[in-house]
């Protein structure tokens, strides 16, 4: 099959959903890679640049498989030839007119914009990459407007106060906008509706503000917030107030998908805002998240505060854009290309496939069927539901007493009925399990893996105390010495190799 690359249409667009590093990974996969002339002209990726790279340079409309970043120019849809794919940021949601077109044509339409947040996606989730460039360039933003350093400084001409800057909505663009403007020196508060984010919040040198106790909540878990209650919302404007009067540079990022921007700061709260401030709105383009924003626009108002509408955060570093759009890309052609044979096979048993499906063979399958994902921590039940539901679940901690109780009268009694020279080396041996059971039980979940490699050590003594003892004679003692040095090489070995991986994910290629 021919994958053709198209032209962006939008004026101002400079991404391109290929680039040359991932032409030949594409013919890899047994595609003939078409490009549109000057496609990727304005990432800084020319015409010859893709040629050397093994691709042709012509029509890609005319291709069985059709790449683009934004959805095609009505003449680029009309070339496009019966039973071609078509797969980009098609935004089926937000343009129920564009789902109408497209269902009359004898197409495929596969919506990147779709692709579901559970953690087997995120290969192909462009969505995100597009939030992180955005959240990081409109922090870039913020500060070419601000007048002032991020940074605090003691100079000779005085002290500096460090910006304050406030993010709100703290996913995967405001994320990168705490990172972006920490790495500047400025002081960092974030706030959102979900509390798992504290933690990343703060990992990333930003304070958590709160605004009220997490809401039951009884509906599918589609790792996006849903919306808030006029009580919430009453309580995060009292947040937002103070935190104008307060800080020196906002970003929003808060939203919804499917619905309108949730509006948290208003004319009122922007007014109370030190001249000079700046408020990135990166809702602009879905209603904004400020009372004031102007899609695509800068705008100033009366008290000298520049809020930024961008609607092309991410598109401002085109290359970077670019090349995440293009390895997430190839990514979703690996998946639906599975015997590398150049041929795409859209399955739709496959939940990521079926949800990005806009229209299959002319026949239009949106909306897809809602997608529960495990992203977000597991909802706690009230306790006497617990308590109800499942009595086995919590030990009856006497019980529980009990039982180390007679462990430990049994382990001594063991202890006093041996022999007197294993009685040193059972006591030894009684209290390293009780010392291992309470470090290990301490340690948090997520540093298990380390801590296994770090086990290595222990199996190294297991393994030379066996080698030691192997050769007495005795047929038990060699079985048990065999089996103690089988098991402990699986963990040695086992450890080396999973510390090899982990450290893999910090090399740099
Ligand atoms: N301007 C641009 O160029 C540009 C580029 C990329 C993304 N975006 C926009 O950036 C925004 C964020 O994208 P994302 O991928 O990070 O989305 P996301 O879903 O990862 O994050 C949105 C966050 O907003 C939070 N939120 C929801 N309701 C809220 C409320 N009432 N108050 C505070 N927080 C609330 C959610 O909990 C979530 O953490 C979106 O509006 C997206 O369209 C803009």
């Amino acid at each position: 099959m021919i994958i053709g690359v198209l032209k962006e249409d939008p004026p101002g667009e400079r991404r391109v959903a290929v680039t040359p590093d991932t032409v030949p990974q594409l013919q890899k996969l047994g595609y003939e890679v078409v490009v549109e002339s000057g496609a990727g002209a304005g990432a800084g990726f020319p015409d010859d640049q893709y040629e050397a790279a093994g691709a042709a340079i012509g029509d890609a409309t005319a291709a069985d498989v059709v790449l683009g970043v934004n959805p095609p120019a009505p003449g680029q849809l009309d070339a496009l030839r019966p039973g071609a794919t078509l797969i980009g940021l098609l935004n089926p949601r937000l343009k129920p007119e564009l789902v109408e077109d497209l269902a009359k044509r004898p197409i495929t339409a596969l919506s990147l914009d779709a692709v579901p947040r559970i953690s087997r996606a995120q290969a192909f989730d462009v969505l995100s990459s597009m939030a992180g460039i955005a959240g990081y360039r409109a922090v870039i933003e913020a500060a070419h407007e601000f007048g002032r350093f991020f940074t605090g400084q003691v100079t000779a001409a005085g002290k500096v106060p460090p910006a304050k800057v406030l993010v709100a909505g703290a996913g995967v663009a405001g994320l990168a906008a705490i990172g972006a403007a920490g790495s500047l020196g400025a002081i960092v508060r974030a706030t959102d509706p979900r509390p798992e984010v504290a933690d990343q919040v703060r990992s990333l040198g930003g304070d958590y503000l709160a605004v009220a106790e997490p809401e039951p909540d009884d509906t599918p878990d589609t790792g996006y917030a849903k919306e808030m209650s006029d009580d919430y919302n009453v309580r995060a404007a009292a947040l937002y107030a103070d935190q104008c009067r307060e800080v020196d540079i906002i970003v929003t990022t808060a939203l919804i998908p499917g619905k309108p921007a949730p509006r948290l700061i208003t004319a009122e709260m922007v007014a109370t805002m030190r001249p000079g401030s700046v408020i990135v709105d990166m809702a602009a383009a879905n209603g904004g998240n400020v009372e004031g924003t102007v899609p695509g626009e800068r705008v100033v108002t009366d008290n000298g505060v520049i809020i930024l509408g961008y609607t092309d955060l991410a598109g401002r570093l085109p290359a970077q854009a670019s090349q995440l759009y293009g390895t997430n890309l190839l990514n979703l052609m690996k998946l639906m290309t599975p015997q590398r044979d150049g041929q795409l096979v859209l399955d739709f048993d496959d939940v990521v496939q079926r949800s990005m499906t806009v229209v299959r063979e002319g026949e239009l399958t949106w909306p897809p069927p809602p997608v529960s994902v495990s992203a977000a921590p597991a909802k706690t039940q009230p306790a006497r539901e617990v308590e109800a539901d499942a009595p086995e679940s919590k030990p009856d901690p006497l019980l529980r007493r009990l039982g180390v109780a007679v462990a430990a009268a049994a382990t001594f009694g063991l202890i006093a009925l041996s022999p007197a020279a294993l009685q040193v080396h059972l006591t030894v041996f009684a209290l390293a399990i009780v010392i291992g059971y309470y470090v290990i039980g301490n340690v948090h979940h997520a540093l298990h893996t380390p801590l296994m490699s770090v086990t290595n050590a222990i199996s190294g003594i297991i393994v030379v105390g066996a080698l030691l003892q192997i050769g007495t004679g005795d047929a038990a003692i060699t079985v048990l010495s065999l089996a103690a040095i089988l098991l402990a090489s699986i963990n040695v070995f086992g450890g080396f190799a999973v510390t090899r991986r982990m450290l893999a994910m910090f090399v740099r290629s």
